[in-house]
């Protein structure tokens, strides 16, 4: 997997630094609440575990999963694959995503989110392509900001693959030119 990296952007170090520092920010904002994580699927599957554990609040979790909107659909349309198990109404919500790149799938979640009444909505990502938003999105907990490079590891993929890259790097052009 590693020789199709053309570069590292973060190693296994940086990513146990950058995750540390969210969860010791989330600690503190939600210290005498419950929070409840709602994982994206699939980008941010290797991100909340180790959030998770870096935090010391109390945790609920759930998931959600979403077919990425295709360029025959209309801009951010989104169709939920797997909806949540729990109702979110009255509870401290916390979204996390593996990656934010336009902020179309995001922002169309935090809308159907809102509907439910969470007692307050926040949004956690690990890797923020802020440059690339078509979309205004606040980002609560942001990790490392990067430009338009596609990326792979730790959770992201390139067409499933390269998920349990234990780092995040940039994918060669020559593989992305091999599926055009
Ligand atoms: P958005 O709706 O444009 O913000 O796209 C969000 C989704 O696109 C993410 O949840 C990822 O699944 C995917 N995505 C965007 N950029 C990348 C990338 O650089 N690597 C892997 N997946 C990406
Ligand atoms: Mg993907």
């Amino acid at each position: 997997m590693l020789e199709d990296v053309e570069e590292i952007l973060l190693d296994e170090d940086s990513i146990r630094a950058e995750v540390a520092r969210l969860g010791r920010e989330i600690d503190k904002d939600y210290a005498d609440k419950r929070l409840h994580l709602v994982a994206v699927l699939k980008s941010s599957a290797l991100f909340l575990p180790d959030l998770m554990r870096a935090l010391t609040v109390p945790v609920t979790v759930d998931f959600i999963s979403v077919s990425p909107y295709g360029t025959t659909t209309p801009a951010g349309v989104v169709r939920i694959r797997k909806d949540l198990d729990e109702p979110i109404e009255g509870r401290d919500v916390l979204v996390l995503e593996g990656i934010i790149d336009t902020g179309l799938t995001l922002s169309y979640l935090l809308r159907n989110f809102r509907t439910r009444n969470p007692a307050s909505l926040k949004v956690c990502a690990f890797i923020n392509k802020r440059a690339q938003r078509i979309i205004d999105l606040t980002v609560d907990y942001a990790g490392r900001d990067i430009g338009e490079q596609f990326v792979v590891g730790y959770g992201l993929d390139y067409r499933e693959r390269y998920r349990n890259l234990p780092v995040v790097g940039v994918l060669k052009p020559s593989v992305l030119d091999r599926h055009r």
